[in-house]
């Protein structure tokens, strides 16, 4: 990870606007926390699953050839050496004599302890799967392992999945979920945690067309981040370069983006070959072939992989959409999110607290609510409260003002240009259905007029 820091975005910021607007919280924070552990918030449980959900539509709902999947955590313990994970998953650590704790050799500079300056033992390898036990038992016969990726739950559900929907090559199978690694080194916030979700797609070609299909992925995950608002200049491509591969895969490529600690991997898409389905074949006894009808013969289907992060996803969101503009003599912070990402669609601000008043915004609330996740704010002067909103991602926020009980019209306020166009009520509903699908942001209605929203004064 190195380079340079992008726009005026660093982590330091991205942390302190997630804890003060309840995206992230550390875990079990009233302990004094859990190392590199997570708990999402109210408005960050609304981003994450926003983020799942353009995944899940992009890859499942819109494809006839992705189907999707949800398997349990636990699994066989076979299962794991049969992908190699309980031989070759591990990191080599040093460990120091005096103060005991453990290092990963390539972040050591010298030949001490870099906490205190002990002596360090030789490295041995340390598995990063964490272990656990099944029943209550404690043996070794009972050990099972919380999944380091969700992919093996797709390997050994091939042939029933195949089975059940009688789908053809290519066929795709995805799965969202937790991953678990006793990752040794952590840090960059949310970017390397233990606990960690993924969203992952085996899609399973004939041989002979894996490569087609892997450059097809390629694009295909990349134009999904773009679709997403992700600027092109903070995103790269970088193929790993041989001594990187995995032992299994015959091709690999990083999808970086340009955090503020530099480049690193969003994901990654892997050329996995038939390595996944040949293996569980093999130690499960069971045939994992696939008839090709039109050849007339079995075949072992290999497999590309793009394998992307949710919590690295929400990061690099996050960072892409922050922004700071001048406001007088303060700063407007503000989250370019995309519509469809914003955990807040719209904010719903009545110009009072006036009975007659909150009585009409009450009934814009109820009604938009139906739709979208929308906010109900009262509190504190309207400048306020469009801040608050800006900070969020909020798209647009409805004012309701004292001529709305007159004229059954709101004022609708675009957060990246401030302007605000007034809607009569019984339109606002497909106004800004219309706009959070992406119409060009205030098109007029005949006769309406656009103004901007008033900048503060600096003092000086
Ligand atoms: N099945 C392939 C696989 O798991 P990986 O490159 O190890 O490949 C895929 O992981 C993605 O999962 C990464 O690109 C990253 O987004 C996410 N990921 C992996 N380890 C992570 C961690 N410790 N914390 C957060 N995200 C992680």
């Amino acid at each position: 990870m190195t380079e340079k820091t992008p726009g005026n975005v660093n982590m330091e910021k991205i942390t302190s606007l997630c804890r003060r607007r309840g995206f992230i919280f550390p875990s079990s924070e009233i302990y004094g926390g859990l190392s590199s552990c997570w708990d999402y918030g109210p408005l960050g449980v609304e981003l994450k699953r926003n983020i799942k959900e353009a995944w899940w539509r992009a890859v499942v709902r819109e494809r006839d050839d992705v189907v999707g999947l949800d398997t349990s955590i636990l699994m066989h313990p076979q299962t794991w050496e049969a992908s190699g994970h309980l031989q070759g998953f591990s990191d080599p650590l040093a460990e120091c004599k005096s103060c005991h704790q453990r290092w990963r050799t390539d972040d050591l500079e010298g030949s001490s302890c870099p906490a205190c300056g002990g002596e360090l033992t030789e490295p041995q390898m340390f598995n990063l799967m964490f272990k656990t036990f099944m029943g209550p038992v404690e043996d070794t016969a009972s050990t099972v392992y919380l999944r380091p990726e969700t992919a093996q739950g797709i390997f050994v559900n091939f042939a029933n999945v195949l089975d059940t929907t009688r789908k053809k090559l290519p066929l795709g199978i995805a799965q969202i979920g937790k991953s678990f690694r006793n990752e040794i080194t952590t840090g960059n916030f949310i970017f390397r945690s233990r606990e960690f979700e993924q969203m992952e797609i085996e899609y399973f070609v004939k041989p002979g067309s894996d490569e087609e299909w892997f450059n097809y992925w390629l694009e295909e995950r990349r134009n999904w981040y773009l679709r997403l608002g992700i600027r092109e200049e903070n995103l790269r491509l970088r193929q790993h370069m041989k001594h990187e591969l995995a032992h299994y895969a015959r091709d690999c490529y990083d999808i970086d983006y340009l955090f503020p600690m530099g480049w690193a991997e969003l994901e990654g898409i892997a050329n996995r070959g038939d390595y996944d389905l040949t293996q569980h074949a093999k130690y499960s006894g069971k045939s994992l072939s696939y008839f090709n009808e039109d050849a007339k013969e079995h075949l072992v289907p290999c497999v590309i992989e793009p394998s992307a992060g949710v919590d690295r996803t929400f990061l690099a969101v996050l960072c892409d959409a922050y922004d700071e503009e001048p406001d007088g003599d303060e700063i407007r912070v503000l989250l370019h999110l995309h519509p469809e990402l914003a955990p807040i669609k719209v904010a719903v601000l009545p110009l009072s607290r006036k009975e007659n008043l909150a009585h009409v915004a009450q009934e814009v609330y109820a009604e938009l609510r139906q739709c979208w996740t929308v906010s109900y704010d009262d509190a504190q002067s309207i400048g306020r409260r469009y801040r608050r909103q800006d900070e969020i991602g909020t798209p647009f926020c409805v004012t309701v003002d004292f001529a709305s009980l007159e004229d059954r019209a709101v004022t609708i306020r675009e957060r990246d240009t401030m302007n605000q166009i007034r809607v009569p009520m019984e339109t606002l509903r497909t106004t800004l259905a219309a706009k959070l699908a992406g119409e060009a942001l205030f098109t007029l209605p005949p006769g309406g007029k656009i103004w901007k929203e008033e900048r503060k004064q600096t003092s000086s």
